[in-house]
């Protein structure tokens, strides 16, 4: 595992993103696990193998009334996985479909160069993946 706490990307980032990552990193929001999740999705990340898993309620209209994500990583991957489970909670499936991988790194609000691409992306990776099996899931069965 790659031990970034205070790697260079994250010592020049300014203070202000760095104590925000690092909050979120040490009290991840919406840690946890969700019983009979609608959508179940783990992912690992091949260059350190580290997990992120993440559970979804879906609700009316197809918007996420619930989310909770497991696993471990480096303050990047927690730290994104934490804004992330804030970003997309009450937002439609399409909405979070179209939430692209630079919104998840603006939300970092830190230079990430490519070593550290994959751990700030997991999350939203495993987030889509998640919905594009609920998706098929529900056409397979004839759902809406
Ligand atoms: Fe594993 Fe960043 S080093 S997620």
């Amino acid at each position: 595992m790659i031990n970034m706490k205070m790697d260079e990307e994250f010592s020049q980032a300014s203070e202000i993103y760095r104590e925000n990552i690092l909050d979120h990193y040490k009290h991840p929001r919406n840690f946890g696990e969700i019983k009979n999740p609608d959508i179940k999705q783990r992912e690992l990340n091949p260059l350190c193998g580290d997990e992120i898993e993440f559970f979804m309620k879906v609700g009316e209209k197809n918007v996420i009334d619930d989310v909770k994500f497991k696993g471990h990583g480096c303050a990047i991957g927690q730290a994104s996985a934490s804004l992330l489970s804030e970003m997309i909670k009450g937002k439609s499936l399409e909405e979070v479909e179209n939430i692209t991988n630079e919104k998840v790194i603006e939300q970092l609000g830190i230079h990430i160069g490519p070593v550290r691409f994959k751990c700030a992306i997991l999350s939203l990776m495993t987030v889509k993946a998640g919905i594009e099996k609920y998706k098929k899931s529900l056409s397979k069965n004839g759902g809406n």
